[in-house]
């Protein structure tokens, strides 16, 4: 079967880059035509390195990345320094990327993109706020229908919020561009917090992530290490939710994920809960599903496949 054609769209993110070299590390299943950066964890001139800095560490300079939206389409910006550090990808040390920025807007690019290849061989995997994904749905509304589908890291019902006590981070910081994306009709399928908070990097997995004896093995280590310090504070959970390679692996193995076929709607009014997936798990109301909204995750299979791919790199 054909490598799955992607866009990247991210704002790294420690997590972020694990999912990124995740996509590069399987190059029979995914083909990477590009990686748009955004504002999200850090502001875009650091979400634009930081994507960089992980293809050189993948050693794939080749890869083209795009700096997209530097805020969100309304709203002030929100990021996230607290959880990423102030670089957005504190933990290791790694060297400030050579590859250059394509000259060319993240938003352009993907409207050029779905444009230019087959209708529906494209799929979208935004790992931050959708502000790019929504502001080239909105300048070029033509390309919806040529969306080969969007796997998208975001929202939360039973675990609710990480950002706000109503809301995850990525739909809170853009919550009019995730309004646009989940009423957009494209084919929708969502990594929320209920299934990335199942997805913890332990002692045992962090060790096996540095047990590979490489430079990406150790910066994934020295990644997670630092991205987890946040987390266990505040859930007291063992280790690091590994958000963002949620999306990445299930373009490689769907079969460890499982979900609902469901309406989700997103707050774009009250500040209260500004933000929030309202996701209508247990089919109470008449709305139309309009998403593939995932619940469950098989973690040991999960991180079995990460390792066994990042030891590729
Ligand atoms: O809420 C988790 C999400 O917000 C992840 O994508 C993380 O990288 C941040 O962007
Ligand atoms: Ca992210």
């Amino acid at each position: 079967m054909a490598a799955r054609k992607i866009i990247i769209d991210t704002d790294p993110g420690q997590d972020d880059a694990v999912a990124i070299l995740l996509a590069l590390a399987s190059p029979e299943e995914i083909e990477v035509l590009g990686i748009t950066a955004v504002a999200g964890n850090v502001p875009l001139a650091l979400t634009a390195r930081n994507a960089r800095i992980v293809c050189e560490l993948a050693g794939r300079p080749d890869v083209p990345v795009f700096a997209g939206c530097d805020r969100p389409m309304r709203r002030a910006p929100v990021t996230a320094e607290h959880v990423h550090g102030p670089t957005g990808l504190n933990g290791p040390v790694l060297p400030d990327p050579v590859m250059p920025l394509r000259d060319m807007h993240g938003v352009d690019f993907i409207i050029d993109t779905l444009r230019r290849e087959a209708p529906g061989t494209v799929t979208l995997c935004p790992l931050g706020p959708l502000s790019n994904i929504a502001t080239a749905f909105a300048r070029a509304p033509d390309i919806i229908g040529r969306v080969g589908g969007i796997v998208l890291m975001g929202g939360a019902y039973f675990e609710v919020g990480n950002i706000t006590p109503a809301a995850e981070f990525n739909i809170h910081a853009d919550p009019d561009a995730a309004e646009i994306v989940f009423g957009s009709g494209a084919d929708l399928t969502v990594m929320p917090l209920d299934v990335t908070h199942k997805a913890l990097v332990s002692k045992a997995r962090n060790d096996a992530f540095r047990a590979l004896g490489t430079p990406v093995g150790l910066a994934v280590a020295e990644m997670t290490d630092f991205f987890e310090r946040h987390d266990k504070e505040k859930y007291g959970s063992d280790g690091a939710p590994l958000h963002d390679p949620c999306v990445t692996a299930y373009l490689i193995r769907p079969d460890l994920f499982s979900g609902r076929f469901i309406n989700v709607e997103i707050e774009t009014r009250s500040e209260l809960t500004l933000g929030m997936t309202v996701a209508d798990w247990w089919g109470v109301t008449d709305r139309a599903p309009n998403a593939m909204f995932m619940g469950d995750i098989d973690a040991d299979g999960f991180f079995a496949l990460l390792t066994e791919r990042l030891a590729r790199l």
